[in-house]
């Protein structure tokens, strides 16, 4: 996806050698859509060369608060203040210990220092992705540096934990370029959940037989996880409860992981009771077998295949939207549903009869471990369509959809 399409990031480079990962991450911005301006200190040119990162970024590098080529389409000499106007975000990796102690001293001595103090504060993000060895990371300096600039609106990212180029192992790291890319997302999306805490359930239910077998269903996932991406990525504070998948944890979502549909119940109404959205994208098995064997069941000689006699699983959702939290207003359901069939009728009938503000319908086989999906929203007032597009564009607008509907 070109996610950055028609973005303009100012790359800022302080002294450091995670300046070899500012390479990748140039490259990586590039790939996703954005234009490149990258601004480097003259420490960090004792690292990398700025011929590397004008051949990746296709532009040539400031380097100087006194360079005098036009900057930003303009030839004022005014580099600091042409780059940082035309900016949709700027982001400094790495950035260093002395970087972030000049920025929050508010010194202006070089182009990038200058630039970051003369962004437009309202409109242009400022991020910084620091690096440096754990001693001077923990360094109660450094740490106060990082609270004032963070109390001052920069977003200080935080840090990898591991072996450093010097050797020591600890915090400091530089995040790698596909975080620093989410985060730079993250910083560019629309907060319409800012401070929310947003509860969201994903993937099947499995349902012990015996130690060795059991049943489950085709959900991969995908479409919870993209949700739970899109909420953090809206500022939300996301708690997600997954079943059974092997798919990454969303940065920045608290991740819990269950089995089966009794214990995804168990965990979704404890953190319910905390939260502002419950968004249940879960496909949870309808039924379990009544007894759950705790030894493997043996084919034998002759024996008989076994019969299984199921029992219902609680319906987790329609349990939650009855709960005194959901019906106050104070939690927001928001159900799925998975049909085969006749998707509106099915999906308004679902949402009255599991009692939830919003519905979303799609149609199951056409989604299941797919990467692209279409839904249907239904809420009292009508159905809207979002068409088949990749999972995580859809779970960026299903959020926009529930920001709008939010009461209050
Ligand atoms: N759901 C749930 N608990 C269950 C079954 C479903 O919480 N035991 C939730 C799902 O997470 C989804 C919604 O209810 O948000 C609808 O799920 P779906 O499988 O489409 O519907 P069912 O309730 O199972 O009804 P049916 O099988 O008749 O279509």
């Amino acid at each position: 996806m070109d996610e950055l399409a028609d973005k303009h990031i100012v790359l800022g480079l302080s002294g450091g050698i995670a300046c070899y990962k500012a390479a990748e991450l140039c490259r990586c911005l590039i790939k996703h859509g954005a234009s490149v301006q990258v601004v480097m200190t003259e420490a960090a040119e004792q690292f990398i060369t700025p011929v590397t990162m004008q051949a990746l970024s296709g532009q040539p590098v400031f380097r100087s608060q006194w360079d005098a080529r036009s900057a930003g389409g303009l030839a004022n000499n005014m580099a600091h203040i042409n780059l940082s106007r035309k900016a949709d975000a700027i982001l400094v990796a790495p950035a260093s210990a002395d970087l972030m102690a000049k920025l929050a001293q508010g010194h202006a001595c070089d182009l990038l220092t200058l630039l970051c103090l003369a962004r437009p504060l309202q409109r242009v993000p400022l991020l910084l992705a620091p690096a440096m060895n754990h001693e001077m990371w923990a360094h109660p300096a450094t740490q106060r540096n990082a609270a004032q600039l963070r109390a001052d609106g920069v977003r200080v990212l935080d840090v990898g934990v591991g072996e450093q180029a010097c050797g020591e192992s600890g915090d400091g790291r530089m995040l790698e370029p596909p975080d620093l890319l989410y985060e730079l997302l993250r910083a560019l999306s629309p907060q319409t959940l800012a401070g929310q805490a947003v509860l969201v359930s994903a993937g099947p239910t499995y349902e012990a037989i015996d130690p060795v077998r059991g049943l489950t269903n085709l959900s991969s996932g995908k479409m919870g996880f993209a949700i739970a991406r899109a909420a953090h990525e809206a500022g939300a504070e996301v708690t997600l409860v997954a079943g059974p998948v092997a798919l990454a944890t969303p940065r920045g979502v608290q991740r819990i992981d269950v089995r089966s549909a009794l214990h995804m119940q168990a965990a979704l109404q404890t953190h319910s009771q905390r939260a502002r959205i419950f968004i249940s994208a879960a496909a949870v098995a309808d039924w379990r077998p009544a007894q759950t064997q705790d030894e493997k069941i043996k084919k034998g000689g002759s024996r008989q295949a076994p019969t299984l006699s199921l029992v219902e699983n609680p319906d987790i959702l329609a349990g939650i939207a009855a709960s005194e939290r959901a019906r106050s207003g104070a939690l927001f359901c928001v159900g799925f549903a998975a049909e085969s069939h006749n998707l509106l009728a099915h999906a308004q009938a679902k949402r009255v009869r599991k009692g939830v503000a919003l519905l979303v319908g799609n149609i199951g086989p056409d989604t299941f471990g797919r990467d692209d999906n279409a839904l249907l929203l239904v809420d009292a007032q009508g159905a809207t369509e979002l068409p088949r597009a990749p999972k995580l564009q859809l779970a960026r607008q299903l959020v926009a959809e529930i920001a709008r509907r939010l009461p209050g």
